[in-house]
């Protein structure tokens, strides 16, 4: 016989009836509800979205589904990494109360064609290089606030252009829903977390790393009095190239509307999009 678990993973509801059900019991005992919508292959960043939601709500519902409208053709929505035993694990130890993981087909019936479609914030950086990405996104995240309809909905910092296209759609679609954006979890070099760091040889994993080296540059250089973007622009650029990265974009912007800041001489958000290999990663810091 094995010895009794300290906690029990949560089994993961695959049913959209029996979310519902579960939900509705907490509101009934006067609970606030909690959302933390992922893609799974967790890691800490993800768990500290379901500590911010444990402290603050009293029934935390994370959800995990790979969610195909929101990757492009010539992405790896295939090959994205799929762990939901571990992630039922992790999610144990942090509290989850639910984890809602549908199939695909729960979520996306046949016939399916009615779209979020945000503009403004949602054009620029992600928009641009991976088109209809955050129409998924949007649609998906409306579809999980239907199903949950939380009082708090987390999401991560580290995904900025994202946390302002989800705020966007609440402020524009009336949602009576505060949507609360958290710290980047890094690693202890720096480098963020993500999902997609499990793709990365150990030889990319070092040169990843002039991703937030390259945004603590930036800081340092507005620290020590330069203003000019270009000039911080260029110096991120380097660093990048010399870990021979390939860059989508290196942006410094406005952090509510995302405009180009030529003279930063007010809180300023850097932004990076940059290609390891085969690997896309993202990585962002306020500045200045
Ligand atoms: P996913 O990439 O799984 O991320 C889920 C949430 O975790 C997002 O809000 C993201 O910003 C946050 N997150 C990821 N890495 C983080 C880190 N290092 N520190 C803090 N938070 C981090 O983002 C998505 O999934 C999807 O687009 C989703 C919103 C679930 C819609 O499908």
């Amino acid at each position: 016989m094995s010895a009794p678990r300290a906690s029990s993973p949560p089994r993961a509801i695959e049913s959209p009836a029996e979310l519902r059900q579960r939900i509705a019991q907490a509101r009934r005992d006067g609970k606030v509800i909690g959302l933390v919508p992922t893609m799974g292959a967790l890691h800490e960043g993800h768990l500290s979205l379901v500590g911010a939601a444990r402290r603050e709500c009293g029934f935390v519902v994370a959800t995990i589904f790979v969610n195909p409208m929101q990757f492009g053709p010539d992405e790896d929505f295939t090959r994205y990494p799929r762990t939901l035993d571990a992630d039922l694990r992790l999610l144990a130890g942090r509290g989850a109360d639910v984890v809602f993981a549908p199939a695909t087909e729960s979520m996306f019936r046949p016939g399916h064609a009615t779209y979020v479609d945000v503009g403004g914030v949602a054009n620029c950086w992600e928009g641009q290089y991976r088109p209809g990405h955050f129409r998924g996104v949007a649609t998906i995240v409306l579809k999980l606030f239907n199903f949950v309809q939380p009082d708090r909905a987390y999401f991560g910092r580290k995904d900025y252009q994202q946390s302002l296209v989800v705020r966007r759609m609440v402020e524009d679609l009336d949602l009576p829903i505060h949507v609360e954006v958290c710290p980047t979890v890094r690693e202890a070099d720096g480098l963020a977390l993500s999902s997609r760091n499990r793709y990365l040889s150990a030889d990319e994993r070092r040169r990843a790393l002039a991703i937030s080296k390259s945004l603590r540059l930036a800081k340092q250089l507005v620290e020590r009095g330069t203003r000019d973007a270009a000039t911080i622009i260029t110096r991120m650029q380097g660093m990048l190239a010399a870990a021979d990265l390939n860059i989508d974009y290196i942006a410094l912007v406005e952090p509510e509307s995302l405009d180009s800041v030529a003279v930063l001489d007010r809180p300023t958000v850097a932004a990076i999009a940059a290609r390891v290999g085969k690997t896309r990663l993202i990585d962002n810091e306020l500045i200045g």
